[in-house]
């Protein structure tokens, strides 16, 4: 079944992929992102600061779905949920992970490559699996390729996608949503440029619209 807060991300259909080097940053570039209209935040384990950005966002920015990406063992996912995360993203198909998500009741996109690793997640009822790294593995000619034997499965693409390329990936009738680092640059990050990351998404959601 798919929760509220997944069937929320799928309707907006854009995952904006977070690496914070300092925490302080967390609460204004969530504030930026619900105000671009991208309320959600794929918060990843690969800087020191993720599980204090994931508790920051989590507590002090309502608006916002959070979760947790780049998660690589149970005790990441663990401590990502006690901090708050709605949600959880793995970069490829991590079978303890998803078990414990699952055991849980806490939503999980499992990353996937392959169709083994399509299989794999079928066989535990999954309906949608990250697609990671989307433009190496062959982008849209790949997933067009996928929908065939995997028609049930949608894919949220991720790595490689950017705002010259998105509308390729969005039209594709299984994708659910897709990811990236594109709609925070980490260079605006680094500026502490909230308004212009506002306004980086708010062009990035117009354009999904048309
Ligand atoms: C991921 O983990 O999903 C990717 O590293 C994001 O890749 P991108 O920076 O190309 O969006």
């Amino acid at each position: 079944m798919t929760s509220k807060n997944m069937q929320d991300i799928f309707d907006i259909g854009l995952v904006p992929l977070i690496s914070l080097n300092d925490a302080n940053d967390a609460v204004p570039l969530a504030r930026a992102l619900v105000k671009g209209g991208i309320p959600v935040a794929e918060v990843t384990f690969r800087t020191a600061a993720g599980l204090d950005s994931i508790k920051k966002m989590a507590a002090e920015v309502p608006d916002i779905i959070v979760g947790a990406g780049t998660v690589h063992d149970v005790e990441h996912a663990k401590q990502a949920v006690a901090a708050g995360a709605k949600f959880i993203v793995t970069p490829g198909f991590n079978l303890p992970v998803v078990k414990w998500c699952l055991d849980n009741n806490i939503d999980i996109i499992p990353g996937t490559a392959s169709p083994a690793d399509i299989e794999a997640a079928l066989s535990l009822g999954f309906n949608v699996c990250k697609f990671f790294p989307a433009e190496a593995y062959g982008g849209v000619k790949t997933l067009k390729a996928l929908s065939g034997p995997f028609a049930g499965i949608k894919f949220m693409p991720t790595g490689g996608v950017n705002e010259e390329n998105m509308l390729e990936y969005l039209t594709l009738p299984n994708v659910a949503a897709i990811g990236g680092s594109f709609m925070a640059p980490s260079s605006l990050i680094k500026e502490k440029a909230w308004d212009k990351i506002a306004q980086t998404c708010q062009h990035i959601f117009g354009k999904m619209l048309g």
